[in-house]
Formats: structure tokens, C-alpha cells, sequence
């Protein structure tokens, strides 16, 4: 029950887990890359800050007290959310305090995720080479590699992933992010992505862990249609180390990127925040080792009911942990009835947001055609 308002919860409040913040010093800009389809938060601790865009693809220019881009929010404290950026949101955003005085400036290039170069270490797969933009002045195209995330589990094989950025260097010049040096250029070559590395790894557990509750999720099923489904990791983003295990074994990069059959999809462009499924198992998620959330879906009604009528099958009530007891009196029937409702509400929720970022997808790849 406590399991499913937490739910219920953590669709309300933004979790801060969620965004990858990013920091500039006061006065300073700060020029940085970052992938498209996560969420990220742009720190400027002025309460009732302004920001201001521009954006060097559509050359469109907001301030944030005439125009609200839908997918951005100021808070309360001043930072700026992006929520699900699109590379044409690559560009300078700029804070001001409330009178006007400029607090720090960002050039952010949204590469897209749509393009990520994924390679596994352990399967003998290479990384993007140099290459040249040849523009006349010897520009070379190479990736800025991030450190390598933490270790997805510890004590049992695990996998970590690094994230690169696309950039470009002229001769005794600074790197500068590839969709910042190109602006309004549309530039075709294969070479202008980002990339992630995975490799596989196995640490002792030396964090200690918190004690807060993972998430149950039990009460959805798989549609008679459509036959497979997303889950979302709690908490996850391509920012952070994220494990999936079905029926207690692990789900990697290494099975998903080299020939084998697979029953399971992780998302590349979330991380693997995202999970395709296509048949029922006990689904858990870790983020940054962490055990977050578990989803037991269960065969469509129909389905069970033929179950039912052939056998008394208790196979897929995996949710047993989430039942009231069953000798509720009728304030218990009442909870359950309304507790039913929050969770329709939730489910609600969850399918938005899973869904959500593939009609985004969509979106993209209609620009990218263009
Ligand atoms: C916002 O205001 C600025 C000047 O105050 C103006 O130049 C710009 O066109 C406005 N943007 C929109 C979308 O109205
Ligand atoms: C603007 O506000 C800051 C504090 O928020 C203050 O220190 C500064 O003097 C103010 N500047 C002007 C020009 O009023
Ligand atoms: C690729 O280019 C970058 C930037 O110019 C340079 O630092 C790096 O050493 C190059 N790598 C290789 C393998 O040439
Ligand atoms: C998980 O286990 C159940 C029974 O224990 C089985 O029916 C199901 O196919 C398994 N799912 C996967 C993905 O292995």
C-alpha cells in the first residue's frame, strides 16, 4: 500500500535524482555538451531569476517573461528544468537576477541521442576514429569522452557505461562542441554523434546504501494487441548507472549488442533507462547500484480468467506483497477502492511518461528526415 502512494508520489513531486545538473561559476559562460531526450537542470541560484534562449539552428531568441518553451520550467530558486531537450534546443542560455544582472551564461549543444555510436569493449567493437571536416582550416572531429559512470551493480557482474561528446578542434584552437561550431550549419557526416561505451566491470559494495522503499509496480498487463511493453527505471537516466534484471538475471549491453537472442530491449537513448518487454517475468531495476523499483506484469484479464477456469493458477499474482489482507472489513474495502483509483490515476502517469518519449522520438526523426 505505502508502495503504491509512493508511486502515486513520485509522479507529483520531481524527483532530483531525475536531472543532470549542470553548473557554471557566477559570471563565467560555460560552454558544455549534453544529449538530447534527458532531462537536465542548468543551476543559477538567483530566486526569480530570468532566463533567456537562443537557439542557433531556428536563430529564435525567448526570454522566459514573454514565451514559455512547453518542455522548459524555471524553479522556485532560479535553475532552469529542460525536460526532454531536442538538439534544435542546442544554443546560449543566459540568467539574470531579477534587476537585470547577468549571473552565468551557458552554451549548451543538445547532441542527438537518436545517432548515439554505442560500442562494448568486451565484444572487440571500436570507438569512433578521428576524422576531418575539411572546411579548409584542418578541423578534426574526435569525441570527449566523460569518466566512465560507477560500476550498474556491486558484488555480481555488472556493466559500466561512459558517455562521449561530439567536438571539434582547430589547430591550437579549444575544442568546441560540434553542434555550437556548426550553428546553423547542416553539416551531414556520419562522424558528427555522440557516443557510449559500455564495459563490463565487478566492484565490492562500498557504498552504503539508503534504506529508502523500492517501488512496487504489479497491478498492469500486457495488452492484448500490442504484446510487448515499456517500463521505466524510477530515478534512472542515461546520466547514471542503471541495471535491469528478469527473473534474476541480468540484462546487458553485451547480450543486447552482440548476435544473441534477446527478450528484452534496453532503450539506448534513454540508457537503458527504458525496457521493452514482450513477456511476463519479475522485472527489477537498479540505479547507481541501488534496488529501485520492481515490475510484475501479468497476463492480460482474458487470459487469466481462462487460466482460472482451467485451473486455480497463482502463477502471475506476483503482487502479493501490495493485497490487503484478505479478512477487510468494509473501511479496509473502502481504502482498497480508493487506493484502486490512485492507482489507475498512477498508471495513468506511468504510461504518459513512457510513452511519451517515443512519439518524442517520432517527432525527431520527422526533423531529422527534413
Ligand atoms: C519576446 O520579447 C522580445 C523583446 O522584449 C521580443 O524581441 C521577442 O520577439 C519576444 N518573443 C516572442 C516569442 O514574443
Ligand atoms: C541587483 O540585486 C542584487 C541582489 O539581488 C544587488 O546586489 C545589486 O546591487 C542589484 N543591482 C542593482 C543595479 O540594483
Ligand atoms: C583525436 O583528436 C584529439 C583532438 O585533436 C586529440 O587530442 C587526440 O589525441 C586524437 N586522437 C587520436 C587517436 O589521434
Ligand atoms: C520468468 O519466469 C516465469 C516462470 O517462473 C516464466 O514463465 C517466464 O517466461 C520467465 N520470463 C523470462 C523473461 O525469463
Amino acid at each position: 500500500m505505502l508502495s503504491t502512494l509512493w508511486l502515486l508520489l513520485s509522479f507529483a513531486v520531481p524527483a532530483q535524482g531525475v536531472y543532470r545538473f549542470v553548473s557554471c561559476p557566477h559570471g563565467k559562460k560555460c560552454q558544455k555538451a549534453l544529449l538530447s531526450g534527458n532531462d537536465v537542470l542548468l543551476q543559477c541560484q538567483s530566486a526569480g531569476a530570468h532566463w533567456s534562449y537562443f537557439f542557433l539552428q531556428t536563430r529564435n531568441g525567448w526570454t522566459t517573461s514573454n514565451t514559455s518553451v512547453s518542455n522548459m520550467e524555471t524553479t522556485p530558486v532560479g535553475h532552469l528544468i529542460i525536460r526532454n531537450p531536442q538538439p534544435s534546443q542546442t544554443g546560449l542560455y543566459s540568467c539574470q537576477t531579477k534587476n537585470g544582472t547577468q549571473v552565468t551564461q551557458y552554451e549548451i549543444d543538445f547532441q542527438n541521442v537518436i545517432a548515439l555510436y554505442i560500442t562494448h569493449k568486451d565484444l572487440d567493437q571500436t570507438s569512433l576514429e578521428n576524422s576531418s571536416l575539411n572546411l579548409g582550416r584542418r578541423e578534426t572531429i574526435f569525441t570527449l569522452w566523460e569518466p566512465w559512470q560507477d560500476c550498474n551493480r556491486c558484488r555480481v557482474p555488472g556493466e559500466r557505461k561512459r558517455l562521449g561528446y561530439c567536438y571539434v578542434q582547430e589547430p591550437l584552437g579549444e575544442p568546441v562542441p560540434c553542434g555550437i561550431f556548426l550553428g546553423q550549419a547542416r553539416l551531414m557526416s556520419k562522424r558528427l554523434r555522440p557516443e557510449m561505451q559500455v564495459e563490463a566491470c565487478q566492484v565490492p559494495c562500498t557504498r552504503t546504501m539508503s534504506t529508502r522503499e523500492y517501488t512496487i509496480f504489479d497491478n498492469f498487463h500486457f495488452s492484448k494487441d500490442s504484446g510487448s511493453l515499456w517500463l521505466a527505471c524510477p530515478l534512472g537516466s542515461i546520466y547514471r548507472p542503471i541495471m535491469w534484471e528478469a527473473n534474476g538475471t541480468s540484462l546487458t549491453w553485451q547480450d543486447q549488442l552482440s548476435d544473441q537472442e534477446i527478450s528484452t530491449i534496453l532503450d539506448p537513448s534513454t540508457g537503458g533507462r527504458l525496457l521493452q518487454i514482450f513477456q511476463p517475468a519479475t522485472y527489477k531495476c537498479f540505479v547507481h547500484q541501488e534496488f529501485m523499483a520492481q515490475f510484475s506484469p501479468m497476463i492480460s484479464p482474458e487470459k487469466l480468467e481462462d487460466q482460472k477456469s482451467k485451473k486455480e493458477d497463482q502463477h502471475w499474482q506476483v503482487g502479493k506483497v501490495l493485497s490487503p489482507p484478505k479478512e477487510a472489513d468494509s473501511v479496509l474495502k473502502g481504502l482498497k477502492l480508493m487506493l484502486l483509483v490512485v492507482f489507475v490515476l498512477a498508471l495513468v502517469g506511468l504510461l504518459f511518461r513512457v510513452f511519451r518519449p517515443t512519439w518524442d522520438k517520432r517527432k525527431n526523426s520527422v526533423l531529422l528526415v527534413k
